[in-house]
């Protein structure tokens, strides 16, 4: 019998778990056996699996994290490591190989499918930055974006309470997708984005006129990988040339968990039995992914190779709505 192995890698992202099941159930239809690797690619590396049946994935869909476990590992960036991976790979007999996380997970899927080309190889993208090409949405940016707008409006009523303006930092190391959608969705009078200079004369102007025009609160969102130097120094340097009452809030890893959305749980049940199609049909070295609503393969080299564009049209709501 035909023999898949699925793992999570990287920074986990609610809806991983509810990925996982739909990998197993749908595995099942076509009779392929599952196999979850502990631990993201460090366990690849160790050999650690544990067999998986649609029976075991169940009561999982609603938990946030991922319970296969997850990592960050520098020994599959090199060439040594991907040998080791596809080595472990042909011992236990696994024709396909299924990676759910983000770009640093691709990356290595990348390699690992040149160097073993009789393990199929298909990556989903499991990332709460959505920063991925190939997808409009990766698992786990709806129900990240939901937390930080639970958090920010509840920031509001206390901002408004005392005349102050909040700086929040929300996730996104090297983008702003977060950032953007949560500060358009919470009415943010100012959104910062690494993909956007700051200039923080032109922020504290913003600051001062809608004070001015007796806005009670004013909401400042800051992507974490900000180009003006993180949330703390921003707020600084606008309190130097304005004196302002003001508080930050790094709102942290509370965005990386917790019971995943309904759309991330549509979404995860949508990808997890494409990849399983996908490799049933021979696909191998592709992402699955969904544009406007239908599903897509891409070359997972283009995943992490090419930029995702923000929403240009929500670029240019910033403006018009904080007046
Ligand atoms: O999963 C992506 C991400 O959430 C980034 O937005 C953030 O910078 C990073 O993970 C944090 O990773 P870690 O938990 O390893 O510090």
């Amino acid at each position: 019998m035909e023999k898949f192995a699925v793992l999570t890698s990287g920074g986990d992202a609610p809806g991983m778990n509810a990925c996982i099941r739909a990998v197993v159930r749908s595995a099942a239809r076509y009779k392929v056996g599952v196999e979850g690797v502990r631990d993201g690619y460090k366990g690849l590396l160790e050999n650690d699996f544990v067999k998986l049946s649609p029976r075991s994935v169940a009561n999982i869909l609603q938990r946030g994290g991922t319970f296969l476990g997850t990592s960050r590992c520098d020994e599959m960036k090199t060439s040594a490591g991907i040998e080791k991976a596809i080595q472990v790979l042909r011992q236990r007999n696994i024709g396909g190989l299924i990676l759910i996380g983000g770009d640093g997970t691709f990356r290595g899927g990348t390699a690992l499918a040149q160097q073993g080309r009789d393990v199929k190889i298909v990556g989903i993208p499991g990332s709460i930055d959505n920063d991925i090409y190939g997808t409009d949405y990766s698992i786990g940016f709806d129900t990240a974006l939901n937390t930080a707008l639970d958090a920010i409006d509840k920031i509001r009523d206390t901002a408004g309470a005392s005349g102050r303006t909040f700086f929040v930092e929300v996730m996104g190391r090297k983008r702003g997708f977060i950032a953007l959608d949560v500060g358009i969705a919470a009415g943010a009078e100012n959104i910062l984005i690494p993909e956007i200079e700051t200039r923080i004369d032109e922020l504290a102007c913003d600051i001062r006129n809608s004070l001015k025009r007796g806005k009670k609160s004013h909401i400042v969102v800051v992507a974490e990988g900000d180009d003006a130097g993180g949330v703390f120094p921003i707020a600084q340097q606008v309190w130097e040339r304005l004196r302002l009452n003001y508080r930050v809030c790094v709102l942290g890893h509370v965005q990386r968990g917790g019971m995943p959305t309904a759309r991330d749980r549509i979404l995860a049940g949508k990808l997890g039995s494409a990849a399983v199609d996908a490799l049933v049909a021979g696909e191998t070295e592709y992402m699955v992914g969904e544009i406007n609503g239908a599903i897509r393969l891409t070359p997972l080299r283009e995943t992490w190779e090419k930029q995702k564009e923000l929403d240009s049209n929500l670029l240019k709501l910033i403006k018009v709505l904080a007046v």
